[in-house]
């Protein structure tokens, strides 16, 4: 029995793990740094290189299109949320249209950016939008995170891990981890060869039911 990871790459990408199958894979790369070609995203290249070609790839830069404030309205009048606009509803569609979302986040204060927390809160609005259900959409696919960091103390990301997998539980998602690489000033992320080698596999691995992860 080949281990997931050995699983040829052809085969594990032409469906979801659990899928009937058939369906093709689409990720989505939301890019939640505060600057521009840093080590998390550059990671994130890395294992993105190693998706085959038919393989969608959308990439989504939350400092260059910022989401609006999220507001909390669930228990003002019918609960529900508009239809968003603008930024909020480019991202709307792309979470929706993918099959893969890839949260591209380093580690602020052991945890994620705000950006990227602030995506995570607009979930919230967006199960609460009239129409097809967002929370069921998102059962189908699989949560993935790609997280740079200073310290060489990898249980320094465990907040971070945690929130990303128990967010993945909530919505019935599979999870499909997080990937973590050391570095500080951008491009050091090159020299911790062991997270550059992870991330051409990272995403050949299988995604578990988030339940059981
Ligand atoms: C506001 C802020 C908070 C940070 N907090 C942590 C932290 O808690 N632990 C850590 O190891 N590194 C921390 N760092 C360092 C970054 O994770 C590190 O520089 C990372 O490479 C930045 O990723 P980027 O190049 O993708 O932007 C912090 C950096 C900033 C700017």
């Amino acid at each position: 029995m080949p281990l997931p990871h050995e699983v040829p790459v052809s085969e594990e990408f032409t469906a979801p793990a659990g899928s009937a199958g058939g369906h093709e894979r689409s990720f989505l790369f939301v890019l939640a740094s505060t600057r521009k070609n840093g080590n998390s995203e550059a990671l994130a290249e890395h294992a993105a290189a190693a998706l085959p070609g038919d393989v969608r790839q959308e990439w989504f830069r939350l400092s260059e299109s910022p989401m609006s404030p999220f507001e909390d309205i669930r228990h003002t009048g019918s609960g529900e949320y508009p239809e968003p606009t603008g930024n909020d509803r480019l991202l709307w569609e792309a979470t929706r249209a993918a099959t893969d979302l890839v949260i591209v986040s380093p580690l602020y204060w052991y945890s994620l950016t705000a950006s990227a927390k602030l995506y995570l809160d607009h979930w919230s609005g967006w199960m609460r939008v009239p129409g097809p259900s967002f929370k069921a959409e998102m059962g189908g696919k699989t949560l993935w995170g790609i997280t740079a960091l200073a310290s060489e103390e990898r249980a320094k990301a465990d907040p971070l891990i945690g929130t990303l997998h128990n967010c993945a539980r909530y919505m019935d998602m599979r999870w499909g981890g997080v990937l973590l690489g050391n570095g500080t000033k951008p491009g050091q992320i090159h020299t911790d060869l062991p997270a550059v080698e992870e991330a051409g596999r990272f995403f050949g691995r299988a995604p578990v039911d988030s339940l059981a992860g």
